[in-house]
């Protein structure tokens, strides 16, 4: 908890100072991207998400909203998301919200090498759990467990230490 607590404060310290620099969506934004851990090796999700400003999971449905989501580059759905990581949108289409940006997140790893990237952002969190598949890349989105707190997982081969 300590150590997660941290690694936000380290991730938000990152972001702020490192705001002027973050720009289009062509840009590498590696804080939700990779990640090193001495005990269990390498993350890289820099296959899963998408370049060109076009998120790899595009309008998921789950009960009143659609989510999309893009790991590593940022994607927009204009009016409201724009440079997003996560984007929340009412099947009425009359509402968006940003879920995450890929610049303000933190990796929880526990014990057992299980993975969960945590993005905030002002009002909402979103954590993505990170399952290891061989099938194709799938997103699986859980549903809001407490008011504005979003609970997604992501099958694929890269989600798996050393997978990519
Ligand atoms: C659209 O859906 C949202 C969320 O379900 C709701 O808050 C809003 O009132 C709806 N708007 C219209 C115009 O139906
Ligand atoms: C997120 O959803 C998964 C799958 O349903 C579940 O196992 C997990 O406990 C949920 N996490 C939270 C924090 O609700």
């Amino acid at each position: 908890m300590m150590l997660t607590i941290v690694l936000l404060l380290l991730c938000l310290q990152t972001h702020f100072t490192e705001h002027a620099s973050i720009n289009g969506a062509n840009t590498l934004t590696k804080l939700d991207c990779t990640y090193q851990d001495a005990r269990f090796g390498h993350i890289d999700l820099s296959k899963v998400g998408l370049k060109g400003g076009i998120p790899a999971f595009r309008h998921v449905l789950k009960d009143a909203y659609f989510y999309s989501y893009n790991p590593c580059y940022p994607f927009s759905e204009e009016p409201s998301c724009t440079n997003v990581a996560i984007c929340q949108i009412s099947k009425n289409g009359s509402a968006y919200y940003v879920l995450g940006v890929n610049s303000i997140v933190s990796w929880s790893i526990t014990f057992d090498g299980k993975v969960t990237l945590v993005y905030s952002v002002v009002d909402r969190q979103t954590i993505v759990n990170l399952a290891c598949s061989t099938e194709v890349d799938q997103l699986v989105i859980n549903g809001e467990y407490e008011l504005r707190h979003y609970n997604l997982t992501l099958y694929s081969k890269c989600a798996c230490w050393n997978g990519c």
